[in-house]
C-alpha cells in the first residue's frame, strides 16, 4: 500500500495535495504536528472529510517531527482526534497506558506501534519489531535511518528474519530509498510518501514518481532488480531511462539508486535481493574492478568498469562509456573523418580515459591537458598522447588539436563554482566542442564554444546513448522509447 503523508497546515491545502495523487494512493497519514491550531481544534472532522483510511500522526520533534508542546498535550490532541474514528493511530512504543489507547481501541481504531531511529540503525532490529506490538491487533513499525551500504544490509537482513509477520519497516534517507521502493517485494505493509518540498521524512518520494518512474504496483516476487551505485546517486537521470524502457517494452524490471559507501556491504545486498544487473557511477568505476569475474576488452583498456552483469559465474563487467562517447561525435564526423581529426582533451581522470581511449581507437591524435601536469603525462605516456598543463601557454598548444575539444573536469556542473576551464583559449568556430557534464545542458564552456560559431555536443548525448547500450546488456532489447 502506498501511504500519503500530509504536512499541510489546513485540512484545505492538504484536501488539494490528496486530490493531486488520488490514483496513486491507498491510505493517509495526517500529520497533525504539521497541522495549524485552527485545524488542531477539529482534528476529529478530518476523517469524514475523505473516502481513504486515514492514520492519525502526532510526530515528537526527536522522532523527527514537528510537534513542540508537551507530552500531555500531545496526547490529548491524539485523544480528541480519535473521538472521529480514524483507521489507525501511529503511537510511540515508549508510551505508557493512556487515555488516547483506550479511545482507540473502543472505536476500533487499530494501533501502528512505531518505533523511530533518526541517528541510525539498532543492532537487533528483528527482536525490536518482535517485541514492539502489545496486543496481536498492533501494527509494528520501524523507521531507521540509513547512514550507507551497511545499515541497508541489515535492515534486509530483518525483512528475511520477520517475513512470517505483518510490518512496517523502511530505512530513512537517501541510503534507506531502496527499501521504499520494495516495500511489498520484501515484505512491508506500506510505505510512506509525500508531495514534493514538503518535510515528512528523509527519503520520500512522491506517489506519482513512486507509481510511475519506480512502477511500485508492478513488483512483484518475480520482478528482476536493476540498480545505479554510487555516492551521492539520487540525482542519476538513469533511473528514468530504464525504468522508461521496462515499461514501455513491458518487461518486468525495476531500476532502483543503491547510495553506496561500500562496496563490500553492496555485493552482499546485490545477491540477497539479488539484483541482476547494475550501473556503476562515481566513485566506484575503478573500484568495482576487483569484484569482477569478467571484464569486456573496454573495461581492461580504461580501467574503468560502468555496467555490471550478474552470470552464474560470478559479476561481468563492462563499460559503455567508450561507445556511449564515440555514437554523438562520429554522427558528426563519420568513422573516416574522425580518423583524420586532431582532438583535445581536457582534464585527465576517469572520464577522461574512456574518452582518450575512444579517440585513440579511431587513430584520433590526441592532447591532454590537465590541472595536474603528471596525470597528464601518465595518460599520455599510456595512450601515445601529446600532454600540457593547464597553465601558462596551453592555449596555443591547443591550437594544434582543435578539431575536437573535449571537456572531461567537474567544471561548468550544476553546484560547481569553476567555470569554463579553458578561457583563456580562442574558439575559431570550427571546432566541435563536446562536454561530457549533462547539467547544466550548456556549460560555460559550451557556451563560449557556441558564440564563436562553433558546432556543439552536449552530455545528455552521451549520456543517453551509453545508456541505451547499457538497458540493451541488460535486456537483450532495444531501448524503444527515449523518458
Ligand atoms: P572523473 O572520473 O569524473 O573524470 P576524476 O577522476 O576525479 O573524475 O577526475 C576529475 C578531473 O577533473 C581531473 O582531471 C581533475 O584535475 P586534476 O587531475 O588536476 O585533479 C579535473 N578537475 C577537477 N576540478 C577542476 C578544476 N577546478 N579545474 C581544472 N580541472 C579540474
Amino acid at each position: 500500500m502506498i501511504c500519503l503523508s500530509l504536512t499541510a497546515e489546513t485540512f484545505e491545502e492538504n484536501l488539494g495535495i490528496i486530490a493531486r495523487y488520488r490514483q496513486y494512493i491507498d491510505l493517509l497519514e495526517l500529520r497533525a504536528d504539521f497541522l495549524g491550531t485552527s485545524a488542531c481544534s477539529h482534528l476529529e472532522r478530518f476523517p469524514s472529510l475523505t473516502d481513504l483510511p486515514v492514520i492519525l500522526t502526532v510526530r515528537r520533534k526527536q522522532d523527527g517531527g514537528a510537534f513542540s508542546g508537551t507530552e500531555a498535550d500531545r496526547l490529548r490532541l491524539i485523544a480528541k482526534g480519535l473521538v472521529g474514528g480514524y483507521a489507525y493511530v501511529d503511537l510511540e512504543s515508549d508510551l505508557g497506558e493512556n487515555q488516547a489507547e483506550r479511545i482507540a481501541s473502543g472505536k476500533g481504531t487499530r494501533i501502528i506501534r512505531s518505533f523511530h531511529d533518526t541517528r541510525g540503525v539498532p543492532a537487533d532490529i528483528p527482536s525490536l519489531l518482535r517485541t514492539l506490538p502489545r496486543t496481536k491487533r498492533e501494527i509494528p513499525k520501524a523507521a531507521l535511518m540509513c547512514s550507507g551500504s551497511t545499515d541497508l544490509e541489515r535492515i534486509l537482513h530483518a525483512y528475511a528474519a520477520c517475513n512470517d509477520m505483518g510490518k512496517i519497516l523502511l530505512g530513512m534517507g537517501d541510503a534507506g530509498f531502496p527499501t521504499r521502493v520494495l516495500t511489498g517485494r520484501l515484505g512491508s505493509l506500506m510505505t510512506y510518501t509525500s508531495a514534493p518540498g514538503t518535510r515528512a521524512a528523509p527519503g520520500h518520494i512522491d506517489p506519482e514518481t513512486l507509481s510511475t518512474r519506480y512502477r511500485y504496483r508492478t513488483i512483484t516476487g518475480s520482478t528482476r532488480i536493476y540498480g545505479i551505485i554510487g555516492n551521492p546517486v539520487m540525482h542519476t537521470r538513469s533511473p528514468l531511462i530504464h525504468n522508461a524502457g521496462f515499461a514501455s517494452l513491458g518487461i518486468d524490471a525495476v531500476y532502483i539508486p543503491f547510495q553506496t559507501d561500500d562496496l563490500e556491504a553492496f555485493f552482499r545486498i546485490a545477491d540477497m535481493l539479488p539484483i541482476v544487473g547494475c550501473s556503476v557511477t562515481i566513485p566506484h568505476k575503478e573500484a568495482v574492478l576487483p569484484f569482477l569475474a569478467k571484464q569486456a576488452p573496454d573495461v581492461n583498456a580504461v580501467g574503468a568498469c560502468n555496467t555490471m552483469l550478474k552470470t552464474h559465474t560470478g559479476w561481468e563487467g563492462y563499460n559503455t562509456d567508450v561507445q556511449g562517447f564515440l555514437e554523438p561525435l562520429l554522427l558528426r564526423t563519420g568513422t573516416e573523418r574522425l580518423a583524420r581529426m586532431k582532438a583535445t582533451v581536457i582534464g585527465a581522470g576517469g572520464a577522461a580515459r574512456a574518452a582518450i581511449y575512444a579517440l585513440r581507437s579511431f587513430g584520433v591524435q590526441v592532447l591532454i591537458v590537465n590541472r595536474t601536469r603528471e596525470k597528464a603525462e601518465e595518460l599520455a605516456k599510456q595512450f601515445g598522447c601529446a600532454s600540457a598543463p593547464l597553465s601558462g601557454a596551453y592555449a596555443g598548444i591547443i591550437s594544434e588539436f582543435n578539431d575536437i575539444i573535449i571537456q572531461t573536469t567537474s567544471c561548468g556542473m550544476t553546484g560547481h563554482h569553476e567555470e569554463n576551464p579553458i578561457s583563456e583559449y580562442r574558439f575559431r568556430g570550427t571546432e566541435i566542442a563536446y562536454d561530457i557534464v549533462y547539467s547544466p545542458p550548456v556549460t560555460p564552456f559550451l557556451a563560449q564554444a557556441r558564440k564563436a560559431g562553433c558546432m556543439t555536443i552536449g552530455g545528455e548525448e552521451m549520456l543517453t546513448a551509453q545508456g541505451k547500450r547499457q538497458f540493451r546488456l541488460f535486456t537483450g532489447k532495444d531501448l524503444t522509447q527515449e523518458p
